[in-house]
């Protein structure tokens, strides 16, 4: 008989996908399409950028084939959509729909294990007040909405769209359907809405809602981030705590936002901190492109074509061993800052946020 070591039955059939750094992945993002109805500057161009031909976008049958590998072979147990803006895609709540009933196994090692995905959203917010109540209806968990100003005019000029008031509708739409928690995404840029961040932050305490303020990162279109239009998290949080006195949170996890609590007791508010604080030592996220590409991180430079597999007549098993490798090559973590770093081909909404 052999007297090799054995990994005992419940961890050799436990689904897990870990990779060479020992991060277990567990949160899949996916992009459902690359178009959307605003041209933040942070993001896209005003025009110009081509839009993927509708046949290499996935259909909604093969983002679920992808989503449901993960979930069962991998014990994923978080989902987010996100786009360009996800819900211009036709029947997004078909999708939703779908992906809402998908079961983390129960042998998985997730807080999750036996119960449904998290199914979250990140959206603009623009048309939330017209589609909340199908979502929510569909099985959204929860939504992030984008809210980058409060003054009507500079949103004009950050997005390209008149669009505040929609947005503001949205996010009481989100509230008043229940979605719990809804979260609101801030990239803050020097010179541009620096000056809001009290303001925003005050926006959250008022609406009972979570302000995430975002470093601004080097995934824009245009290729015009540079390093001192960041406003890092030690300036954020202390010009919030000038204002309001805050106290940091305990450990964040595998989440990207550091959070604080209001010591008055009016809720919290996060920082995302990707430049100044890189959190890549705790991610647990991959990414699926709405062109089928499986990404391991924002930043990579190497993509995985899913969709050659799905659409070649391939089985589980094999996209699973292509995840699987993809995985394994993930690297420690992104470069910003250094020579090193090389920016991905894709800029954020191609990539998927
Ligand atoms: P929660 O599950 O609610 O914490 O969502 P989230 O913060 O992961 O998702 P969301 O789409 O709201 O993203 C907020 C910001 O975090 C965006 O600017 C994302 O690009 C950024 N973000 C999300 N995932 C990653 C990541 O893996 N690495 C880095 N550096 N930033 C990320
Ligand atoms: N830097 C930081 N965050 C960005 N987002 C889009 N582009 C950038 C960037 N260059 C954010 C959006 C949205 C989320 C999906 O990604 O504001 O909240
Ligand atoms: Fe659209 Fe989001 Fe990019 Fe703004 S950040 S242009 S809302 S995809």
């Amino acid at each position: 008989m052999s007297q090799l070591p054995q990994t005992s039955r419940s961890d050799s059939t436990r689904p897990e996908l870990i990779d060479s750094f020992g991060r277990t992945v567990r949160d899949l993002r996916i992009s459902v399409t690359d178009r959307c109805n605003f041209r933040c500057t942070y993001c896209m161009p005003e025009e110009g950028l081509q839009w993927l031909p509708r046949a290499d976008v996935l259909t909604y049958e093969e983002i679920v084939r992808v989503a449901r590998i993960c979930v069962e072979r991998f014990g994923v147990d978080g989902i987010r959509l996100t786009g360009g803006e996800p819900t211009v895609r036709a029947h997004l709540p078909v999708l939703i729909e779908k992906l809402a009933s998908l079961v983390v196994p129960p042998g998985a090692d997730s807080p999750r294990a036996g119960a449904r995905i998290d199914l979250a959203l990140s959206t603009n917010g623009a048309t939330l007040a017209l589609v909340a109540h199908d979502l929510k209806r569909a099985g959204l968990s929860r939504v992030n909405i984008s809210l980058d100003t409060l003054n009507r005019e500079r949103f004009k000029h950050m997005t390209k769209r008149d669009e505040l008031n929609s947005v503001l509708e949205g996010i009481a739409a989100a509230r008043d359907m229940g979605f719990s928690p809804v979260k609101i995404n801030a990239v803050v840029q020097r010179g541009v809405n620096d000056d809001e961040i009290v303001a925003l932050a005050t926006f959250g305490r008022e609406h009972d809602v979570e302000v995430r303020f975002i470093e601004f990162m080097p995934l824009d279109a245009q290729g015009g981030w540079l390093t001192n239009a960041v406003v890092g998290q030690d300036e954020i949080v202390s010009t919030i705590q000038a204002v309001f006195p805050l106290e940091q949170l305990p450990s964040r996890g595998a989440a990207p936002a550091d959070r604080w609590r209001y010591l008055d007791g009016r809720g919290t508010v996060g920082v995302i901190p990707t430049v100044t604080k890189p959190f890549c030592g705790d991610c647990d996220r991959v990414r699926l492109t709405a062109d089928g590409q499986f990404r391991t991180c924002l930043f990579a430079t190497d993509e995985f074509d899913v969709r050659a597999l799905l659409r070649g007549g391939a089985t589980d098993d094999a996209i699973e061993a292509l995840l699987r490798r993809a995985v394994g090559e993930k690297w420690a973590g992104h470069n910003i800052g250094q020579i090193a770093f090389l920016r991905p081909r894709r800029s954020m909404s191609q990539i998927g946020g």
